[in-house]
């Protein structure tokens, strides 16, 4: 089986000409198909933009990147709207809209799904708040939840659409230690029940050990990548 996310060889430079600088080095990484690989490493050691780079919302510039299937090196701009649909994003500060509801926040996903009318979406989004334990806060809006709640929202809406792969960066960095492990370990069931692969990207020690595997980077460089003990 191919494997959702294999990098050779991939450098990236931000600027141009004297202050063109290099922030990764020859950089080869592959997820596994269901594979849950966290990406650590100090700030700035390159772990945002190679994340960026793999979700196709950066172009890139040299090596060869395969997300699901799709060669990111002189792809499209259509190319890579079509990839970044197909997978699901986490972020930090978790980018829900402040105005819609939970349910609203996540029907949106579902929107580029021309096939699904608004009550099905609507219904999804409900089953899909559900499996993250928010069936009684569906109809809230983000200012009305918890942190945890928040990022729960955010792991429903980038699941909804059933995507081929989890980016997440920095998930846990808005929360208490036990609610960051909590939303975690929720987002590693729910994927690994679904067999989707994740690529999360912390500093968070504290979650490291609900990896299957964790890739170290160091000054754009991966420096070690060690095989946790299968679970
Ligand atoms: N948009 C940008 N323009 C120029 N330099 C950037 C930009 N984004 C990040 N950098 C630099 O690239 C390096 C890697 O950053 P980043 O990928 O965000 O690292 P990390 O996520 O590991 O903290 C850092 O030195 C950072 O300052
Ligand atoms: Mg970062």
């Amino acid at each position: 089986m191919q494997a959702p996310v294999e990098l050779r060889e991939v450098s990236f430079a931000y600027g141009s000409g004297e202050l063109r600088r290099l922030v990764l080095r020859e950089v080869d990484l592959r997820v596994a198909p269901g594979e849950i690989v966290i990406l650590t490493g100090p700030s700035g050691s390159g772990k945002t933009t190679l994340l960026t780079l793999i979700g196709a919302l950066r172009a890139m510039q040299l090596g060869s990147a395969r997300v699901l299937g799709q060669e990111l090196l002189g792809a499209s701009e259509a190319a890579r709207v079509r990839l970044r649909r197909r997978i699901g994003f986490i972020f930090q500060n978790h980018n829900l809209l402040g105005f819609l509801t939970a349910r609203q926040n996540v029907a949106m996903a579902l929107e580029l799904d021309g096939a699904l009318s608004e009550r099905e979406r609507l219904a999804r989004a409900g089953a899909m708040l559900e499996a993250v334990g928010l069936a009684g806060h569906a109809e809230k809006r983000p200012a009305q939840l918890s942190g945890g709640q928040r990022q729960r929202v955010a792991i429903a809406r980038a699941l909804a659409g059933a995507p081929g792969l989890i980016l997440a960066d920095e998930p846990t960095a808005a929360l208490d230690k036990q609610t960051g492990q909590e939303v975690v370990r929720l987002l590693r069931d729910l994927a690994k029940g679904n067999g989707v692969p994740i690529l999360l990207v912390t500093h968070d020690p504290r979650i490291l050990d609900l990896a299957d595997r964790i890739v170290a980077m160091e000054d754009g460089r991966i420096v070690h990548a060690a095989l946790e003990q299968a679970r």
